[in-house]
């Protein structure tokens, strides 16, 4: 069944008698799985008031376009980026012009405008108004441009009228929402994910490890699931909820996580390390925690094992795919770790900036492969893991 787990859903509300059913929409969207946030216009408050769906939705609801709290925290480009899905129910006739002229006069407009997420309208009218000529050729101009327009149902109207026109049912809607994100690229393969950081401890309260917070590799795995692969995620010591049916495997250091991976590897088509795995480990860790009786201490450390070289040259050698955090000359560095470490692709990832990279809910990156390269611009984690699974899709069909 088609589902929105892991889905940011940017729910528009214009104003028509409909706005009141966006209630049970919010509904819907969250019981498949959804975040859900709220944008308002002007008119939808004079049908139904934003503590409704800020109360539904567990979220404040925007609407000003220039509201100087909200451009400090979650302005337009925020929840135009935030939002894996732009949906608008109801779509009013005046809402769908604004769309199809590309105004940007109100917050929902401008969003609409500015973010790279798929759009979905669920038109609401008058049955006159929705076969009127001008509304025709703006849903035409919407189609064109790979808006997804959903209904209007036919039946009797607010206004006594009956035809086309009504808001489709919120269940329908959700659905429709769910779908779009199907796919299945993947279908049928297994899919290994490393994430998060690696812990290399040197007594039994002290390690050494890093920044990586995770989002980026438990992002691939909820894209690969969504892609209909079987994902197993192996992951060091987050403090995030794994994504729905997945495998998931927790370790600590990187030795475990070697171990881990070698071990599932025969049964793997395509692997990814996105873990920041932690390159050097104590020669020896202490059975008792360490004393601060010296002004001085000096640890001897060692190098890990290298896992993704450890995968790329098994036996059973999946797809492999690296990703390359380097803060200089990162596409060159980023191809020359791909081709010494063995891999078909890898994703060069420029931490030096601290939007993007270690910790940040959004990331640009360089996806590398041995011919060929695409850079995918700034975007949610969760955008960017779609688009990565997605080039891995198609550059696995390429070479079977
Ligand atoms: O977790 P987030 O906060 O979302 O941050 C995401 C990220 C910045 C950690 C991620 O996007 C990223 O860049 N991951 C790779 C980090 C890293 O260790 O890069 P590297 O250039 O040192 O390693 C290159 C590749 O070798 C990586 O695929 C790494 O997993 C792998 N490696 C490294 C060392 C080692 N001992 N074993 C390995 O397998």
């Amino acid at each position: 069944m088609a589902h929105l787990f892991n889905r940011n859903v940017l729910l528009g509300v214009s104003g028509g008698i409909a706005a009141y059913k966006s209630a049970e929409l919010v509904r819907q969207l969250q019981q498949l799985g959804a975040t859900v946030r709220v944008v308002m216009t002007r008119g939808a408050q004079e049908f139904i008031t934003p503590l409704t769906l800020q109360a539904l939705s567990g979220n404040p609801v925007h609407i000003e376009l220039l509201d100087e709290q909200a451009e400090m925290g979650m302005g337009h480009i925020e929840l135009a980026r935030w939002a894996d899905l732009l949906l608008i129910a109801p779509a009013t006739a005046d809402l769908i012009a604004r769309l199809s002229a590309g105004r940007a006069d109100d917050l929902l407009s401008t969003v609409a405008l500015a973010t790279a997420a798929p759009l979905m309208l669920a038109p609401a009218m008058n049955q006159q108004m929705w076969k009127d000529p001008a509304t025709t050729a703006n849903i035409d101009t919407l189609s064109f441009r790979g808006i997804r327009i959903i209904g209007p149902a036919a039946g009797q109207q607010a206004c006594g009228d009956i035809g086309l026109g009504r808001m489709e049912d919120p269940s329908i809607i959700a659905d429709a929402a769910a779908c779009l994100f199907q796919n299945s690229h993947l279908a049928g393969k297994h899919i290994m994910i490393t994430a998060g950081p690696t812990r290399e401890a040197l007594d039994p309260v002290r390690y050494i490890s890093n920044n990586s917070s995770g989002k980026m590799g438990y992002a691939l795995a909820a894209a690969a699931v969504d892609a209909g692969a079987i994902t197993t995620l192996v992951s060091g010591p987050v403090t995030l909820k794994p994504p729905e049916r997945i495998q998931f495997l927790s370790v600590q250091s990187a030795q475990q996580m070697l171990d881990q991976c070698i071990e599932l590897i025969p049964e793997c088509d395509i692997f990814i390390g996105c873990a920041a795995v932690a390159d050097y480990r104590p020669t020896k860790m202490d059975n008792q925690k360490i004393k601060k009786n010296q002004a001085k201490m000096t640890l001897q450390l060692e190098r890990n094992p290298d896992i993704i070289s450890a995968v790329a040259a098994s036996k059973h050698r999946p797809f492999t795919v690296g990703f390359a955090a380097e803060t200089n000359n990162v596409i060159a560095y980023a191809r020359d770790k791909m081709q010494r470490k063995g891999l078909d692709m890898m994703v060069a990832n420029d931490v030096s900036n601290h939007t993007i990279g270690f910790n940040s809910d959004n990331n640009a990156v360089t996806v590398l492969w041995h011919d060929g390269e695409n850079t995918l611009k700034l975007a949610s984690k969760a955008s960017i893991a779609q688009q990565i699974i997605h080039i891995i899709a198609h550059q696995t069909r390429q070479n079977s």
